[in-house]
């Protein structure tokens, strides 16, 4: 039968026959025995795993049994292990002190005096084995009980970090959707503005307009010149309330754009003398232009207004000098991060970036906002910015702001790469002859009748024949029963029917008919689809007036028409008509 290790006697009998007795009475019941020669063999022998000890008392005589006695007290704490001592005959223990002594030291100690019988031996030895036994079991319930506890830490130890990380997931969630909520709320508060504003620039450019066109049929017949004067504030003041309602419509992205390819390397080098004398001698102007820069399709008045109020921003920021540099490039954009910034793709970036005093995250947040200025009362009116964000965005692109408190800023706009090289446009020869307009009506549509009365003052002195209509369903009444219409002039924004399904009304009725908007501003995507017609923005100047109704006049086959009657009625006509 094997036995194993950890239930062997070991056997300590060093001297005469008592070992090898003791060894064959307990092999041939079937019991593992090894013999030691000595104590520290024995010793060595525990730690291999033990049973039962079997020690003849004189082997411990003399000599150091500290050695047991401490692997006894080391023993853990499911251990003690038996001893079974082989005492001389006589040696009871309450006579022998000496075996008192043991039996304290030793622990777990069974005394057998000798001579025993075999059987008395087998008995104490396989009894001392049940008890080691049980040992045994205890020790595998502990350690059942410790892995299932080392089992249950581990499981808290994954879980704990499986909910760290489910809680660092949750606040990573919670942080990106605090941020899209703010660019939301941001975005929603400048489409809130935006609408604000250009409401209020539509009804002040019909204001202006009525201002402005009445000043200037004023100024004609006035000859005093002191009154001159006094026309010439007032015209000023006129216009520059028509330059803040402008700046209102391009925040709100109501502007009209005439976008082309432009090469922005040309649009920067073309303004470096403009922008010098706008810096002043203590700034020095850098340029960076990207060779083989792509095209950009951009209102080229628009952009170069946007690089000169970037200019000017960053010369108020600069007091006392310092470096403007104004740059080009090429750029492939990732996503956007703000409201203001364009999508993912290609633009070209025209960057102005300035040494001055930078922004705080305060200001950044908020200066794209219409009338957001930090200067002094008088000095700023915070649309320039306002003016560059709508640009940049209506025109497809966006804009970026790099700034941090002391260390300058740097706006960066971003406009879409046009697929078409930029051609350089022959300039317009504009003629300026009233003559042009010998004999040919004009249907002024407008509901605010001070408008109407301006331009049909303006249209007479242009020598255009003026007829009138308040509201959409009159001019389309004034269309059906009068011959002689040759150009309709149509407000955009009118209450019931608006300028774009007059239009489409008035093409079912006379399509040879050309249409001219005014607008004080105008939803440019509703314009689109008002079709082929030009635009006029309010408030407006003569000369402009005149040249887009020749313009339209000439698109249009009309005009070939009108002319021949122009003709037929004895008129004058200019060659361009
Ligand atoms: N380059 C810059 N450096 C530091 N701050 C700037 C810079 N550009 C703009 N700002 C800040 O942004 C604000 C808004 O600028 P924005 O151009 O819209 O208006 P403004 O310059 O104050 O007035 P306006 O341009 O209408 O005359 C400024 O008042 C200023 O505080
Ligand atoms: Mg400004």
């Amino acid at each position: 039968m094997t036995q194993d290790a950890s239930e062997r006697v070991l056997v300590l009998a060093p001297s005469g026959r008592d070992a090898a007795i003791a060894q064959a009475i307990l092999a041939e019941v079937g019991l593992g025995v090894a013999v030691c020669d000595d104590l520290r063999e024995l010793c060595g022998q525990f730690e291999h795993g033990v049973g039962v000890a079997l020690i003849v008392e004189e082997a411990l005589q003399g000599a150091d049994y500290g050695l047991i006695a401490r692997w006894i007290g080391a023993q853990p704490p499911w251990s003690d292990l038996p001893i079974v001592l082989l005492a001389q005959r006589g040696g009871g223990l309450e006579r022998n002190p000496a075996a008192r002594r043991l039996s304290l030291a030793l622990g777990n100690v069974t005394f057998l005096e000798r001579p025993f019988h075999p059987t008395t031996l087998v008995s104490v030895v396989e009894t001392a084995l049940r008890g080691r036994r049980r040992q045994y079991e205890a020790r595998d319930r502990i350690e059942t009980i410790r892995a299932a506890e080392e089992l249950l830490e581990q499981r808290v130890r994954e879980r704990t970090a499986e909910l760290a990380a489910a809680n660092r997931q949750l606040a990573d969630q919670i942080a990106e959707r605090e941020r899209i909520e703010s660019v939301l709320r941001q975005a929603q508060r400048l489409e809130a503005v935006g609408q604000l504003t250009s409401g209020v620039a539509h009804d002040f450019n019909n204001l202006l307009m009525v201002v402005l066109g009445n000043l200037r049929q004023m100024q004609k017949a006035e000859t005093d010149p002191a009154n001159l004067r006094r026309l010439q504030m007032m015209v000023q003041a006129a216009e520059r309330g028509a330059q803040l309602t402008t700046q209102m419509l391009a925040f709100s992205r109501r502007q009209q754009l005439d976008p082309r390819a432009v090469d922005l390397n040309e649009t920067v080098l073309g303004m470096h003398d403009l922008l010098q004398s706008t810096m002043g001698g203590s700034v020095a102007i850098v340029t960076q232009l990207q060779p083989d820069l792509w095209p950009a399709m951009i209102d080229p008045t628009q952009i170069e207004l946007v690089i000169l109020n970037l200019a000017i921003n960053a010369r108020d920021a600069m007091e006392v000098g310092g470096r403007l540099t104004v740059e080009t490039a090429n750029v492939t954009l990732p996503a956007a991060i703000g409201p203001e910034e364009p999508p993912a793709g290609d633009y070209v970036m025209v960057a102005v970036t300035d040494t001055g005093p930078g922004m705080s995250e305060e200001v950044k947040a908020r200066v794209f906002e219409p009338f957001f200025t930090t200067k002094g009362v008088g000095k700023g009116s915070g649309l320039g910015l306002s003016q560059v964000f709508g640009l940049a965005k209506q025109s497809g692109g966006g804009v970026r702001i790099d700034s941090l408190p002391g260390q300058g800023a740097s706006v960066k706009v971003y406009l879409p790469r046009a697929d078409v090289d930029p051609q350089r446009d022959a300039p317009q020869h504009e003629p300026n002859s009233s003559a042009d307009a010998a004999n040919l009506s004009v249907l002024v549509v407008d509901d605010d009748s001070a408008v109407r009365e301006v331009t049909a003052e303006i249209l007479g002195e242009l020598g255009y024949r003026v007829i009138e209509a308040g509201s959409g369903g009159d001019a389309l009444h004034l269309l059906e029963h009068e011959d002689r219409i040759d150009v309709m002039l149509v407000d955009f924004a009118m209450p019931g029917m608006n300028g774009a399904e007059v239009a489409r009304e008035a093409r079912a009725r006379r399509p040879e008919v050309p249409i001219l908007f005014v607008t004080g501003y105008a939803d440019t995507a509703a314009l689109e689809q008002a079709g082929e017609g030009g635009i006029l923005r309010k408030p407006y100047l003569e000369r402009e007036l005149a040249a887009k109704l020749r313009a339209v006049l000439r698109a249009s086959p009309t005009a070939n028409a009108a002319s021949r009657r122009a003709k037929l009625s004895g008129g004058q006509t200019s060659a361009e008509l």
